[in-house]
């Protein structure tokens, strides 16, 4: 019996808008397993127009055995597999494929149909929410079994001594601090992934911004006799944005730029305007950053040295918070650093109006 596409529908045209316009990959076989049937998604996922695709098998066409066997025992059983299958070699792309029998009347099996649905992304979604949420938990039971611990030697006795009692509890209060700034910086985080954070764009004064965040971090710049200094062009403009996520954005980095910094170093905040881009660059003459990590830097729980960051009081997480909030202001945030020279963070934001004299004589 002569097999052929026309013979498995009687509607064949209405047949045929619906396969082109599918986003799956379908390929029709006969009994031998010979294609018989490809539509345009199917073109494309084997780069190849049907005509070439006509009469080839699954073995000659990508030398995978295990997919020409499912299709050889739906062939002969009847019955339907679904399974997951990385088609091509050196390829990161998963598909799920279904592959149905096609009966005649009489029940006889006369081919089969191949549903390739392109999965990569949903398991690379899955992925990288279970690795958060490994993450997340690691990061919270850090600090968790040192309170217990401490706690635990409290009630042994140590609650006796009052010296190691202070110790132990100024201990607890600096973990359990610890704890809260994870927390908030995950709701932060959370709330600007699902859109939940309003961006309520005005002209934001950003020589002022930087200004503020230099009086809030002066105590800790100080106690590590750091210069922070400041310079902007004399025609300052507004930036468009949001000024409570700006000033996050500006602490992020320079309490980055004071952490990552040894005695004496210096930190710079440059402004800029380059257009419709109002550049700030943030410069430290720290510990650097060495060329393996950059590209990695702005992912949530990346750090360079994971004891020294814990030392210091961070949660890995104010990077990640810095992309997310430049980036809903349509700016970009990038990085340049030597190790043992130093580092400069760069972020663009939408430039604004000229600010009125009277506000540039305020700065
Ligand atoms: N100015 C800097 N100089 C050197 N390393 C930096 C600087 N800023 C960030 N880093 C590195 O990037 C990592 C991630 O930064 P961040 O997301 O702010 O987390 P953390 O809470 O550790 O500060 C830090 O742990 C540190 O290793
Ligand atoms: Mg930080």
């Amino acid at each position: 019996m002569n097999i052929s596409w026309e013979g498995f529908t009687s509607e064949n045209g209405r047949m045929q808008a619906i396969l082109t316009s599918m986003v799956d990959g379908l390929v029709a076989v006969d009994k031998a397993g010979r294609i018989v049937k490809a539509n345009r998604a199917a073109e494309g996922l084997f780069m190849r127009q049907e005509p070439y695709l006509l009469g080839q098998t699954f073995k000659s066409l990508l030398n995978m055995e295990d997919l020409h066997d499912t299709i050889t025992k739906v062939l002969r059983t009847g019955v339907e597999s679904l399974a997951e299958y990385s088609v091509f070699p050196n390829s990161e792309t998963i598909y799920r494929i279904n592959i149905v029998p096609i009966k005649g009347e009489k029940e006889d099996i006369e081919g089969a149909l191949a549903v390739f649905h392109d999965i990569t992304d949903a398991r690379k979604f899955d992925r990288m929410r279970s690795e958060f949420v490994a993450n997340v938990s690691h990061e919270l039971r850090t600090p968790l079994t040192s309170i217990k611990g401490f706690v635990e030697t409290l009630l042994d006795g140590a609650l006796e001594d009052k010296l190691l009692c202070r110790r132990f509890l100024s201990i607890i209060d600096s973990e359990t601090n610890r704890l809260t700034r994870l927390i908030d910086d995950l709701l932060t985080l959370s709330a600007m992934e699902t859109k939940e954070i309003r961006v309520n764009l005005q002209n934001v004064n950003l020589v002022e911004s930087v200004k503020n965040v230099f009086n809030i971090m002066g105590p800790q710049a100080e106690e590590k006799k750091l210069r922070m200094e400041l310079i902007y062009p004399p025609d300052m403009a507004w930036v468009k944005a949001d000024q409570d996520l700006v000033g996050q954005v500006l602490i992020n980095l320079i309490d980055n730029a004071i952490k990552y910094s040894c005695d004496e170093g210096r930190i710079v905040v440059r402004i800029a305007r380059e257009g419709r881009k109002t550049m700030v660059r943030i410069s430290d003459t720290g510990i650097g950053i060495s060329q393996e990590s950059l590209p990695r830097l702005f992912e949530r729980f990346y750090r360079v040295d994971r004891a020294r960051s814990r030392v210091l009081g961070g949660t890995g997480l104010g990077l990640a918070i810095v992309k997310h909030i430049v980036e809903l202001h349509g700016g970009e945030v990038f990085v340049n650093s030597q190790e043992g020279v130093g580092s400069t963070f760069t972020f663009c934001l939408p430039t604004g109006d000229l600010m009125p004299k009277a506000a540039e004589s305020d700065l």
